[in-house]
């Protein structure tokens, strides 16, 4: 952190000297939090030039297509690393030795199992209730069964929370989608890794166990990999800030999926296979663009624009290969959707309102693809995403909760009415 300063003239008022903080990498930030001793506060919805924290977590250079997890780019581990190893980098800052991670994985396989009486849980939900739906109320039950591991200031209590619900989530996910069609659901098994586990609890019945596709395993893992986390988005920060009241670490990760579920954020996977469900061809194309483009439609372009990559984002493009890995492993040769959306890529891409705005392929452009090639439907798409989001959610609460912290409670500019008296109902016009 430098020493640099920032000064405020206020009109009429003494200059007010602001500290600049500088990172690692990234832009410096100017530390406002003396700011309320002149009785101002800043002003930024939708935080769009806030700094929340301090983390070491992720670094993402929006204009250069950067994303790093403790500094390893998400290119390197999508290619030499797998998800669990990945996991364990996000929650303890460094990859783990061979040893390390023999000891995580084993941990992480005993606690797959959810407790017994979770499954009359669902029973309480239609079946055809949104995927989503279900994954809010049932990890938030979590809670209700793990009395042991609450206390979020002791250590082992986190550390154990955050195995739990790494070690859970693919379960949890898989009996949602189960429960949905009306099938058994099935137990996981510890010979299985952790994207073979999960591919056998969503697609094997007790009538039939398949052999888990190698490829399909692969491309699981790396799509876990892809999403697992990305600084304060949304659903991240709506994490932080349910944590910073204390909450129990299943409820604030209950709160971080309801975050996730809007189609601004997580649930434009769903959104994008929807659109181009909806464009139908490439014939359409033209039109949609154009509704994309026109201000008083409320449709957008689903999968393209980032709040901070103004650039491509790295992992559209890993999720790209992946796509084309699946597409031939499968022999889909002519997918019809993929070849939509490649054509919608293109044609965006050399549209002046998108380069003006740099609105690339994001995370969700292409991932949607894959996962129906895999035989997901599309309304578990952000369950995926959650599934995989969870570790970087936790890993994010952990550090909040390991150094001193404030309970988050932003302040307004207020423009309602100013103190007025009570007229009695019959006087009322
Ligand atoms: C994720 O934050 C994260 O890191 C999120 C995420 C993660 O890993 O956690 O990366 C995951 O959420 C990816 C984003 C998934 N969402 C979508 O694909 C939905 C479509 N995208 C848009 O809703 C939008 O791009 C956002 C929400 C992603 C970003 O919105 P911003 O940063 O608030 O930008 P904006 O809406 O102010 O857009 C700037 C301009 C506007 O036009 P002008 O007012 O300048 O004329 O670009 C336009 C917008 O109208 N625009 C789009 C567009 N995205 C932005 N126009 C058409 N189609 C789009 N997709």
């Amino acid at each position: 952190m430098a020493d640099k300063k920032a000064q405020l003239i206020i009109e009429g008022a003494a200059p007010v000297e602001l500290p600049i903080l500088t990172g690692t990498v990234g832009p410096d930030v100017i530390d406002v939090r003396s700011l309320t001793a002149t009785g101002r506060f800043t002003f930024d919805p939708g935080f769009m030039s806030t700094a929340s924290c301090e983390s070491k977590i992720t670094y993402i250079d929006g204009d250069n297509g950067i994303l790093l997890h403790r500094g390893y780019p998400i290119e390197q581990l999508a290619e030499k690393s797998d998800y669990l190893e990945t996991c364990y980098l996000l929650l303890n800052g460094e990859l783990p030795t061979a040893e390390q991670k023999a000891q995580f994985v084993s941990t992480v396989k005993n606690h797959t199992m959810v407790h017994e009486q979770l499954k009359t849980f669902f029973n309480g939900f239609r079946r055809d209730a949104h995927p989503m739906a279900v994954m809010c109320g049932v990890v938030g039950a979590l809670s209700a069964f793990y009395h042991d591991s609450l206390d979020i200031n002791n250590p082992q209590h986190r550390e154990i929370s955050a195995i739990r619900l790494v070690a859970k989530m693919p379960t949890l996910a898989a009996m949602v989608y189960k429960y949905s069609m009306g099938q058994p659901m099935m137990y996981p098994r510890n010979d299985l890794t952790y994207a073979e586990n999960f591919l056998h609890m969503m697609f094997n019945t007790p009538c039939e166990i398949k052999p888990i596709s190698p490829v399909l395993a692969n491309a699981m893992d790396k799509i876990f990999i892809l999403h697992a986390d990305h600084e304060q988005n949304a659903s991240t920060s709506t994490v932080r800030l349910a944590g910073s009241s204390g909450a129990n670490p299943f409820a604030c990760i209950a709160a971080g999926i309801a975050a996730l579920w809007g189609p601004a954020h997580g649930g434009a996977n769903e959104a994008v296979l929807t659109m181009l469900d909806e464009i139908g061809d490439v014939s359409n194309i033209d039109k949609y663009i154009a509704k994309a483009k026109d201000k008083n439609d409320p449709f957008k372009l689903m999968g393209f624009g980032h709040r901070v990559y103004k650039n491509r984002d790295p992992r559209a493009t890993v999720m790209k290969q992946t796509c084309d890995e699946v597409l031939k492993e499968l022999g889909i040769t002519n997918d019809p959707q993929l070849k939509l959306a490649m054509r919608l890529e293109e044609i965006a891409l050399t549209d002046p309102y998108f380069i003006e705005r740099s609105l690339y392929p994001n995370v969700d452009f292409y991932s949607g693809i894959i996962l129906k090639a895999i035989g997901i439907p599309t309304s578990m798409f952000t369950v995926i995403f959650a599934l995989a989001r969870t570790v970087g959610w936790i890993s994010h609460w952990k550090e909040m909760l390991s150094s001193p912290y404030k309970i988050g409670r932003p302040r307004q500019l207020y423009t309602g009415y100013e103190s007025r008296d009570i007229t009695k109902l019959e006087d009322r016009k």
